[in-house]
């Protein structure tokens, strides 16, 4: 049986010996997931979430757990946990980022009120990982995820790890706790509600069988079954155990990642579990939907969880949606002494046993992230690693070439690209081993911040890097595959980030609002049709009024272009000098089209000649002519007695428009000759604000839920406004609470907010007002009822 133990905690910022047997004074009720302090969106001291607090619950322990075994489950605890049971000290903890279970049954009074007391050490200086040294992300404290009891008999079964391969077979490692002598375990697999296989067998052995006719999980069809062990005796259930999982076959070779007996480059982007306000404290909902947004938004097949194993919620998700999972050992560059390294392995054996049913992992990472060679300890968490689970392959990120490699994959962060040089270093050029397989697990994030506020030429400039870098991996058939740096902006310590405490070196912003980055990876999916043009055509933003290049990102054959509904021109993928990727940036380089041959009765040497000059002017100005360029302009001089002044009037006709009517400039993607997405560019006349909701269906239940409120102001076409910095008021009606605060500023016309239930079903609101005095309202409907979320342990 399991108690949900996520409602009103007692908290207090400073522990005190009091704390363990009652109100010590100073105390709030508080829900988990909880962080020890809510921190601004930016310019915070990491020192206001370190402390040494506690949290408390009375729990009655009624009559019929006599006999039983009691077991508290903590989802995290960051970072180091001392649980107390009516004032006795039970377990500690020294990792923030993994579950943990203490036992209360010898200490429990039957019949009577018994206090759990947890004393929380949230201080970066405790010696364990990540800390040591410094760290770019921040670690906020607290009870930040899920917290419950779980109610056994004697004989309980303590752990299953199923097995199943894409062919349809099943080995389990299954341990059970106590005597289960004289019962029968019946181990079944069902597609949904219906058992398609089942075995019974005698406790202690671990079934082993073959599931006929499966459906194997993968991206495109991610297909899940129950794995489900009931333990029995005479038959009555003593205990069950439930988990999904999927059936497919993964491994990392020499020429790159395998899913299923084919290769698959893997495209994903690094993620932390961070939020603004309340760090990791994030319920389930909106931890899942990342997952929805890196496969669905992003385009993405894969994610690197950055730099520690995350929320089962979103792993769930990640198993749901066919997202890749690479998950890693908590860490930063820094390795410690004996203890650290005692905690390090400890991290990796609770790595490996609280996420193995995952079918979405496919690669454990058994090294501190970053960190310098020491063979000693990586030669135990590689042990460790492959005797815990024989079914995956190990990697370990690191920042060096040829280091010392006892993984099965070279895990390496490529920084090489700046913009202008190679996209990747080649497999030979860093790896030891030719034999192993080798993953590059970041690229970008430092080498180019970005605001979605900077100025268009940057924005673009992001983008094209992470498409040069996804362009170069494609091209190496012995690699497989990338997690670019990173997948949103984050909060981080004072030696990092741009000085007001956040790194930006995501493809969206803190709130997951999409920057121009994001449309690369978007452009390379399948699912949906996509278009995003880099320009909002304004070309007063740029240098000396040039236009600059233009890039649509996008799956579709072919942009076409209108002005002032007139065809300009119609541009190829196929063309795209980007040939590795499935959709290539495709760069629109023709802003005149027809218009000068038809307008102007030159001849057609003449008129090629001028639309030549001014589409490579408008985008390079005229002082960065080619020499081609200028014997073209002599040419015309000589043969045609045309001017300058000649030339500048038909540049401000053909390229500017100055004084003339408003450019309205429409793109469409067309795919098999059909138009399938369309996009259109003009001079802001309105502007409008917009909000969506990661969910409008939340429940308060096991805990209180949240959803993520994404707040954008954008123009009458739709075209968020990247330089409009404005706040929103935000109130809240009937059961739910904001999260943050009571406005939210947008930063180049984008920025958020969060919604939480406050323990009520019912309608309720978030009503949103611009400074212009539009107004939204989005609707919520919050149920009481049990979401069906698993928190699997
Ligand atoms: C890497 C590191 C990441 C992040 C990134 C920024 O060195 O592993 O955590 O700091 O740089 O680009």
């Amino acid at each position: 049986m399991r108690i949900d133990l996520n409602k009103n905690w007692s908290f207090t910022e400073k522990f005190t010996e009091p704390f363990l047997a009652g109100d010590s004074g100073g105390e709030t009720s508080v829900d988990l997931p909880h962080t020890c302090k809510q921190t601004p969106f930016d310019y915070f001291d990491e020192s206001i979430y370190q402390m040494v607090c506690g949290y408390a619950k009375t729990i009655e322990a009624p009559p019929e757990w006599a006999g039983k075994r009691v077991f508290l489950c903590i989802g995290a605890a960051a970072h180091f946990a001392e649980v107390f049971l009516n004032g006795k000290k039970l377990s500690e903890h020294r990792s923030g980022y993994t579950a943990f279970k203490t036992e209360l049954t010898d200490a429990l009074e039957i019949g009577k009120e018994n206090r759990i007391a947890i004393r929380l050490d949230t201080c970066e200086t405790l010696n364990q990982p990540p800390f040591g040294f410094v760290i770019d992300y921040m670690t906020y404290g607290g009870l930040y995820r899920e917290v419950w009891l779980e109610v056994k008999e004697q004989c309980f079964i303590e752990d299953v790890f199923v097995k199943p391969e894409g062919s349809g077979r099943i080995s389990t490692d299954i341990t059970l706790a106590g005597d289960c002598s004289g019962m029968t375990l019946k181990s079944s697999v069902l597609d949904g509600e219906k058992v398609i296989a089942e075995v019974v067998t005698a406790p202690g052995g671990n079934p082993e069988f073959t599931v006929p006719a499966i459906e194997k999980w993968s991206v495109s069809n991610p297909k899940l079954y129950t794995f489900r062990s009931v333990l029995e005796e005479n038959g009555r259930i003593i205990d069950s155990f439930e988990t999904r999982i999927g059936f497919r076959d993964v491994s990392f070779r020499q020429d790159g990642f395998y899913l299923n007996g084919e290769k698959l480059k893997i495209r994903g982007l690094n993620r932390h579990q961070s939020y603004p306000y309340v760090g990791y404290a994030m319920p389930a909902g909106v931890q899942r939907f990342d997952a929805d947004i890196l496969k669905k938004e992003l385009g993405c097949n894969a994610v690197r969880t950055s730099h520690y194993p995350q929320s089962q919620a979103f792993i769930d998700r990640c198993d749901e949606l066919g997202l890749l999972v690479f998950t890693e050992i908590p860490g930063w560059q820094h390795i410690g002494d004996e203890d650290w390294k005692k905690q390090a392995l400890e991290n990796v054996r609770e790595m490996i046993l609280q996420y193995r049913n995952h079918p979405s992992i496919i690669l454990w990472g058994v090294r501190i992230n970053e960190s310098r060679d020491d063979d000693d300890l990586y030669q135990k968490t590689n042990a460790l690693a492959h005797s815990l689970d024989p079914t995956r392959q190990t990697g370990g990120v690191r920042c060096h070439k040829k280091s010392h490699l006892f993984e099965d994959v070279y895990t390496y962060n490529d920084f090489v690209h700046e913009g202008d040089n190679k996209g990747c270093e080649k497999k030979k050029d860093v790896t030891p081993d030719m034999n192993k397989a080798y993953l590059i697990t970041e690229y970008n994030g430092h080498m180019f911040p970005t605001k979605n506020y900077d100025c268009e030429e940057h924005r673009l400039e992001h983008a094209l890097r992470h498409a040069n870098v996804l362009d170069a991996v494609a091209a190496e058939n012995d690699i497989a595959g990338s997690f670019g740096w990173c997948m949103f902006d984050y909060n981080t310590h004072r030696d990092f980030g741009s000085g007001d405490r956040i790194c930006y070196h995501g493809v969206t912003d803190m709130f997951r609002n999409k920057k121009l980055a994001a449309e690369v990876y978007d452009s390379q999916q399948e699912g949906q049709d996509v278009l995003e043009v880099s320009s909002l055509m304004d070309i007063g933003e740029h240098p000396a009024a040039n236009r600059g290049r233009l890039f649509a990102f996008t799956n579709a054959d072919s942009v076409r272009m209108y002005k002032n509904g007139r065809f300009i021109s119609e541009a190829f993928a196929k063309d795209s000098p980007y040939k590795h990727l499935a959709h290539p940036p495709i760069e629109i380089t023709d802003f005149i089209g027809d218009q000068i041959e038809k307008n102007e009765n030159f001849k057609p040497k003449q008129a090629k000649y001028v639309k030549d000059l001014i589409n490579y002017s408008s985008q390079h100005g005229f002082s960065h002519l080619k020499k081609k360029h200028i014997a073209e302009a002599g040419w015309l001089m000589l043969r045609y007695r045309m001017s300058f002044s000649d030339a500048y009037a038909l540049y401000g006709k053909y390229n500017s428009n100055w004084g003339d009517e408003a450019t309205e400039y429409r793109f469409e993607a067309v795919k098999n000759g059909k138009v399938v997405k369309t996009a259109v560019k003009s001079p802001v006349l309105s502007i409008h604000l917009n909000a969506e909701a990661s969910s409008t269906e939340l429940s308060d239940a096991e805990a209180y839920d949240a959803a993520l409120v994404r707040i954008s102001m954008r123009d009458q076409n739709g075209n968020v406004l990247p330089f409009y910095h404005g706040g929103v008021k935000l109130e809240t009606e009937g059961p739910i609470a904001l999260i943050g605060p009571e406005i939210a500023m947008l930063r180049g016309g984008t920025g958020g907010t969060f919604v939480r239930t406050v323990g009520k079903g019912g309608e309720a609101a978030l009503v949103l007002t611009a400074e212009n005095g539009e107004k939204l309202r989005l609707e919520f409907n919050v149920t009481a009822e049990s979401r069906d979320v698993k928190t699997e342990y």
